[in-house]
């Protein structure tokens, strides 16, 4: 299964690579099937932070304000045991980043780069690979806040435009919302379970992720939410804490922070019985097995998807005449592999899945 993570992560590397230089229609299509998840929370509400924890990295722009302005398509790759993490950019194929406060740097560029610096946003995606020993296949999309106001700077649209572009990934069937809310603020005006409430009411594809639990008032907690006695979403909350702004100032490292966040939960009395379902560990190992049992029940869907656009893809290759020296021509071939790949791996799963297979 591993194998098929991965493989859903190169198609849909390949898919936005083909999509920006705009060749082929069908494509959007075969990414819009693909799973994924997406984190969706008012500004500030820790969105990053969530995401930074699950890579076990520090290499995100955070902090107050309108920080991500570009949505973020994060793909981990799990490397083997010893092996060196680095990150790629799309839009920088040949560039191995080992240094992640230079991609930090690179995604504050890039999002200037497509929004000129002003304070507006873009629904172009940035998309980064990061390849470590220490993260579980995923696919993440990181996405900017939701807003009640503009800022200074800003068209009164834009409170409207983030809503729209955050809808636009969430409301796709096979997108996981990861629905970010801090505790310290009532759930019942959270912005993240509105949306999430909104495109899934049933719940089945929303995780409730509580952060800044170590920042509520003193004699308040969220045991009754943790525990699912108030707010129940169809998945349990999950509670985390994220290094503070002084923690960041003070660059206190992931790994201090995933131990100090292991160690709240299991030290604070009324948290104790709950420590084993918290914090950022168990929500990305959660994440994994869940996005795998999605694309298990997606792979005839997918698979119909995908022999349909070969189709299409072998008339595109063929109008343009073969053999295609140019970039457009290599990226459908590259595609068509991917694509048998995919063929001949969900072939091997029906043969292990039919009566009769030995491989069950
Ligand atoms: P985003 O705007 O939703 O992406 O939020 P960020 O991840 O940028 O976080 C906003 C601010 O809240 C940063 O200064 C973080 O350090 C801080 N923060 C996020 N989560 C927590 C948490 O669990 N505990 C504490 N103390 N601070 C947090
Ligand atoms: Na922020
Ligand atoms: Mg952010």
């Amino acid at each position: 299964m591993e194998n098929l993570i991965s493989l859903v992560n190169k198609i849909q590397r390949a898919c936005t690579a083909l999509g920006d230089h705009g060749e082929a229609s069908a494509l959007p299509t075969l990414w819009d099937s693909l799973p994924a998840i997406a984190v969706v929370g008012g500004q500030s509400s820790g969105k990053s932070s969530v995401l930074e924890s699950i890579v076990g990295k520090d290499f995100l722009p955070r902090g107050s304000g309108i920080v991500t302005r570009r949505p973020l398509v994060l793909q981990l790759h799990k490397l083997e045991e010893g092996s060196r993490e680095y990150a790629e950019f799309l839009h920088l194929p040949r560039k191995r980043f080992t240094d992640f406060g230079a991609v930090r740097k690179e995604i504050a560029d890039e999002t200037d780069r497509e929004t000129g610096r002003s304070k507006q946003i873009s629904s172009v995606p940035i998309h980064l690979s990061i390849y470590s020993p220490n993260v579980v296949n995923l696919t993440l999309i990181d996405l900017p806040g939701l807003t009640k106001v503009a800022v200074e700077g800003q068209s009164d649209s834009i409170v409207q435009d983030i809503e729209n572009m955050v809808r636009s990934f969430i409301e796709k069937p096979n997108c996981l919302i990861l629905a970010v809310s801090p505790a310290n603020q009532d759930l019942a005006t959270s912005d993240a379970v509105k949306i999430s409430r909104d495109v899934d009411p049933t719940g089945e594809r929303t995780f409730g992720v509580l952060t800044k639990i170590d920042l509520m008032d003193k004699g308040t907690d969220a045991v009754e939410i943790l525990e699912g006695k108030a707010y129940r979403l169809k998945f349990p909350w999950i509670g985390v804490v994220n290094r503070s702004q002084a923690d960041i100032n003070k660059n206190v490292d992931m790994i201090a922070a995933r131990r100090r966040e292991r160690e709240y939960f299991a030290t604070t009395p009324e948290y104790k019985h709950l420590a084993n379902r918290m914090g950022s560990e168990h929500l990305a190992k959660m994440l994994s097995k869940h996005l795998e049992v999605v694309i298990k029940s997606r792979i005839p869907g997918l698979q119909s998807l995908i022999n349909k656009t070969i189709a299409e893809l072998e008339a595109e290759l063929s109008r343009l005449g073969k053999p295609i020296a140019t970039d457009a021509g290599g990226k459908l071939y590259s595609i068509m592999e991917i694509c048998r790949l995919f063929d001949q791996i969900y072939k091997e799963h029906l043969d292990g899945v039919r009566p009769g297979g030995e491989k069950v």
